[in-house]
């Protein structure tokens, strides 16, 4: 028994051969695997978020809504590729259970900002484990992604902060919606005023 546990080989050599043609490990690759998902159903939320924001009849907040929806579906052919062109396998996404109701207008809005933390924190795991792993090439193609959600939770806090500036009584959540184009990022807001 003792020498047959010797001889037999310590991995599965049909999954080396597999692994010898991506530069990723099995970890990394399933980790950037999660994330094609979470973006895939960030972009299903997104469109949701703009069904609802136009029932209540916010139309600028629903274009927002759809044009984030579309840069989420982007993020995801991203990851997609990049899986792809390391010589790993990306997977389509089974995306399910996706909210429809967010309990009111600020509601969307909070769950907009709820939602790109929790990418935040998946980027940055994936981030830190490609570090672990001496994963140079992922470590630099995820910086791109850091830099955005800095980027997405800077202007998600700008338009719930909208909310609480001009208040919703009145022609208040009128003009929050008015506003909800004119958010944006630190850089773009240097560039106005430059
Ligand atoms: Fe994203
Ligand atoms: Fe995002």
């Amino acid at each position: 028994m003792v020498f047959l546990t010797i001889l037999l080989p310590k991995h599965n050599p049909m999954k080396d051969t597999i692994r010898i043609k991506t530069s990723l490990s099995e970890e990394i690759e399933s980790l950037l695997n999660d994330q094609v998902k979470m973006e895939g159903k960030s972009s299903s939320i997104y469109l949701a978020m703009a069904a609802y924001s136009d029932q209540l009849g916010f139309e600028n907040s629903s274009e927002f809504f759809f044009t984030q929806s579309e840069e989420e579906r982007q993020h995801m052919l991203k990851i997609f590729r990049y899986i792809a062109d390391s010589g790993g396998t990306p997977i389509s996404p089974d995306i399910t259970a996706v909210p429809q109701e967010f309990g009111s207008f600020r509601g969307v809005f909070e769950s907009a900002l709820e939602q790109e933390i929790a990418v935040t924190k998946a980027i940055n795991k994936i981030l830190s484990a490609a570090y672990q792993e001496g994963d140079h090439a992922t470590a630099n193609f995820l910086q791109w992604f850091v830099r955005e959600q800095q980027e997405e939770e800077f202007t998600a806090r700008k338009r719930i902060e909208l909310f609480d500036v001009i208040g919703e009584e009145g022609i208040g959540r009128y003009m929050i919606d008015q506003k909800i184009p004119e958010i944006a990022p630190p850089e773009a807001e240097a560039d106005l005023n430059a």
